[in-house]
């Protein structure tokens, strides 16, 4: 990569899930695709004690359960630029071990290093790690101007629209915009970057993107998948949280925020901000119609789940978006676990040809569809209208498609993720006016959901509220 300037990354929560699963085996990747700065190293922070060499293991252990098709040769040369300092996060001593583990690193390579935080923990700690870091100077920037210190945080950034606030407002207490990375790991998905150029790039998908053409559009996301061994944390927070107030509210942003005036981070998160302030709050009225909740059966046995538990495993709500543009269309979304199939896509059915030579009045449809697939294979379909062969004059539906993700150039969400935050761009990444303009739209549901039928679903459905 061109960023050749040393960069230290800090894994907190090292030894976690994230870690091991995405974070671990995506530097690898990136290491051996020669991606990463050539000067690197790779410090894991987590509270089990350990020395170096048995954290070495552990990555070492990660990456050979994970499927990557490097060599052992590489993963050895790739744990050898990685260590370990066991501590706590809300142990000030655990940052000034850090500090110094830091510093020397860079005395030895004798310039101001780059330092990167990914903050791989449970949300509680937050704000403590923000705090530690900053009162121990590890984010400072190096006097010279060179070498920055940027901290990436993963969702859910609060817990409703308060608690989102006042994090917000520690995190610009603390540390300049520039070095906060807000994940959203759905806007790194190649197919998901992909929905600017399909709508910008396309003369055939510009004009008719708009509440005169588009007669409603479904975003969902299934997984097949339960709560697995994620009770403790999901119990408190609930589908709507877990994946609404984010992936798919960005969806929903990508596929209806202006266009950009330049392709640049700062007007695509402004416009995505901008869409995402218009949607309309929920009232005590439309709470009774636009929206629904469910669980799986079976979810309250679940390991960390308490046995009374009321949180929703499922959604559906529609949303509407005060704007000129998309003023009145439908947008059904819907995100589930312990669904019938993995799916994840975005369907935009466009408005029936309801004149003219097809007029029809039978209960064949004439309308076109977009739909963009992001799981599991990242690809688009969009449905046409044609004769069917033959004699007569006889419709038919036929569908053009292709897959985005078909490439060898292509890189995972996770991969991409660390890069730009590398190479210092914020495209992929919320901005605050985002967060929080979701947070408002969705805290407005959660103070009214609570008097809403909880449905009980078996695991396997395809609709579990009909
Ligand atoms: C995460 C959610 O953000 O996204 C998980 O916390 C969910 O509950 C996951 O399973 C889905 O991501 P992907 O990339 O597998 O679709």
């Amino acid at each position: 990569m061109n960023e050749s300037q040393a960069t230290q990354i800090v894994i907190l929560g090292g030894s976690g899930d994230l870690a091991k699963r995405k974070l671990i085996p995506a530097l690898l990747d990136l290491y051996v695709h020669r991606k990463l700065p050539d000067v690197f190293s790779v410090i894991g922070l987590a509270r089990t004690p350990r020395s170096d060499e048995e954290y070495r293991q552990f990555v070492n252990d990660s990456l050979t359960a994970h499927e990557h098709g490097h060599s052992q040769e590489d993963i050895s040369a790739f744990c050898s630029r990685v260590s370990y300092i066991s501590g706590s996060f809300d142990d000030p001593q655990s940052y000034q071990t850090l500090k110094t583990s830091l510093d020397s690193f860079s005395d030895s390579q004798n310039v101001c290093t780059n330092r990167l935080f990914y903050l791989a923990v449970p949300p509680q700690y937050y704000e403590t790690i923000f705090e530690y870091i900053h009162q121990t100077g590890l984010a400072e920037n190096c006097s010279d101007g060179e070498g920055w210190a940027r901290i990436l945080v993963e969702k859910p950034f609060g817990h409703d629209l308060e608690t989102a606030q006042k994090l917000d407002q520690k995190l610009s207490s603390l540390f300049t915009e520039d070095q906060i990375f807000r994940i959203d790991h759905y806007l790194a998905k190649e197919a998901v970057q992909n929905i600017l150029s399909f709508r910008f790039a396309n003369t055939l998908l510009r004009s008719p993107w708009n509440k005169e053409h588009v007669k409603e559009v479904r975003i969902t996301m299934h997984e097949d998948i339960d709560v697995q061994d994620r009770g403790n944390f999901y119990d408190g927070i609930g589908a709507l949280r877990d994946v609404g107030q984010n992936h798919l509210l960005q969806l929903l942003a990508l596929i209806t925020m202006d266009e950009p005036q330049e392709f640049t981070a700062k007007n695509i998160r402004k416009n995505r901000a901008e869409i995402l302030s218009a949607l309309i709050p929920f009232t005590d009225q439309t709470i009774q119609t636009q929206l629904q909740r469910a669980q799986y059966e079976g979810y309250t046995n679940t390991t960390g789940v308490d046995e009374n538990s009321t949180t929703e495993t499922f959604f559906a709500l529609t949303a509407y978006l005060d704007t000129e543009t998309w003023q009145g269309v439908p947008f059904h979304i819907e995100a589930g676990k312990g669904m019938a199939e993995k799916k994840v896509s975005i369907e935009i059915v466009f408005n029936d040809v309801a004149s003219g030579l097809f007029e029809t009045d039978s209960c064949h449809t004439i309308q076109n569809k977009v739909v963009l697939q992001i799981s599991p294979e990242q690809s688009m379909h969009i449905t046409l209208n044609a004769k069917m062969p033959g004699t007569g004059y006889q419709m038919e539906s036929r569908t053009l498609s292709f897959d985005c993700d078909k490439s060898t150039l292509e890189i995972s969400a996770y991969e991409k993720v660390l890069l730009d935050c590398i190479s210092g761009d914020q495209t992929l990444f919320t901005q605050t006016e985002e967060v929080l303009a979701s947070w408002k739209f969705i805290t407005s549901i959660l103070e009214r959901w609570g008097d809403q039928e909880l449905h009980i679903y078996p695991k396997g459905s395809k609709t579990p509220v009909q």
